[in-house]
């Protein structure tokens, strides 16, 4: 893989993750981490690379808005992981190859089997959980255990449809837990939840959650050296410092800022700051996403980035009718605007009360919202 000199190596919790998937007890970890916040680069750049090395077979799907089911995403990945090639060369082509068909290795005796990918949603047909069974048998390593990166699982969770799936996924790694290591990650806690914690879920008890370690200064000065190197700038560290926990100690976000001041060497860091602003605004669709709310639902999601956390108590329903001009909302009322928030992916309890899922969207609204939206 071309190493990318921006990417910040998590050097300790690569070693870490590692070490679990190779000599620990448990055959497999969640690891859980909000939108953008480097699940992805962790599992790309920092984890494959070492396992590799340490001579893992790496097997990598992403689930994440795939056009295809995760059954077809899941073939696909383990077809490609037979072939030839680098792990980033396999990535590429298994990301970018995704091609409607796709032919089976081994289908049957001496048989070629091809099936149309796009055509595989709703319930999966029984012979290719037969044939992805078959797959986890071919891939599961010999010396060292194979190591599969499922990104984004919660999308298995959607539908009711992947049950079957995920029930033969279970099976599949479960019967080979010495040969066969796995990390799910996920971007929506309960998402995950659905999967792996609640009592009925189909991975109960299978897997070991573990968080991605926030990013801090040692990710800031990271950035302020290569910028200098790339530049031949160097940026005020205790501007940047503050610049990244304004933007949420996001890394995506603070790479866009370095990228806005890469481009325009006369910025400074606070216009250029209020510029990635109005971009993730943009970038991410905060206006369309706020008036496509009704005013209760705005009122609530309002009240919610003010910090309110109790939403059927008084003083939270009286904040909402005051916003609406009306008398305070029943706590139905209240609920069924939560309810829409969260089904629209805004709001969530995976904190504990209920909030908004994105911080920067809650400083938008604080921010921009003048009450006469
Ligand atoms: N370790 C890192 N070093 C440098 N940039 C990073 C790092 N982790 C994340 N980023 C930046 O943040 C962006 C979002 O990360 P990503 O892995 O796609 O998030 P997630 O998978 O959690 O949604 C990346 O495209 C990259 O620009
Ligand atoms: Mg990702």
């Amino acid at each position: 893989m071309v190493v990318d000199p921006w990417h910040f190596p998590r050097r300790e919790f690569t070693a870490r993750v590692l070490k679990l998937l190779g000599d620990g007890p448990g055959q497999a970890l969640t690891l859980f981490g909000p939108r953008r916040t480097g699940k992805t680069e962790f599992l790309l750049k920092d984890l494959a690379p070492l396992a590799e090395q340490r001579r893992h077979r790496v097997i990598y799907a992403s689930f994440w808005q795939a056009p295809l089911s995760p059954l077809a995403v899941l073939l696909h990945a383990m077809e490609t992981s037979l072939l030839r090639g680098t792990f980033s060369d396999r990535v590429r082509r298994s990301v970018l190859g995704l091609t409607p068909t796709l032919k089976l290795s081994a289908f049957g005796a001496g048989v070629e089997a091809k099936v149309d990918l796009t055509a595989l949603g709703g319930r999966p047909p029984d012979d290719l959980l037969v044939h992805l069974d078959d797959l986890l048998e071919r891939v599961s390593g010999r010396s060292k255990a194979t190591i599969l990166l499922l990104d984004e699982v919660q999308e298995f969770a959607r539908s009711a449809g992947n049950a079957p799936l995920v029930a033969a996924l279970r099976t599949g790694l479960d019967r080979r837990s010495d040969r066969l290591r796995t990390v799910f990650t996920g971007s929506s806690r309960d998402g995950l939840a659905a999967m792996f914690s609640a009592r009925r879920a189909p991975f109960f008890h299978f897997a070991t959650p573990i968080d991605l370690p926030a990013l801090g200064e040692a990710f800031v000065d990271h950035m302020i050296e290569v910028f200098r190197v790339v530049s031949r700038r160097t940026l005020a560290r205790p501007g940047m410092l503050s610049a990244f926990e304004r933007l949420h100690a996001n890394p995506h976000f603070f790479r866009v800022l370095l990228d806005t001041l890469l481009h325009d060497p006369h910025l400074d860091v606070e216009s250029a700051l209020a510029r990635v602003r109005d971009r993730i605004a943009v970038d991410l669709g905060y206006p369309a996403t706020w008036l496509a709310l009704t005013p209760v639902q705005r009122a609530t999601a309002r009240a919610l980035a003010g910090g309110a956390d109790r939403p059927f108590g008084r003083a939270f329903r009286r904040q909402v009718g005051d916003a609406i001009g009306e008398s305070a909302p029943s706590p139905g009322r209240v609920q069924a605007a939560l309810r829409r928030l969260e089904r629209l992916g805004l709001a969530d309890t995976s904190t504990g009360g209920w909030a908004l899922v994105d911080p920067e969207l809650a400083a938008w609204i604080r921010e921009y919202d003048d009450g006469s939206r």
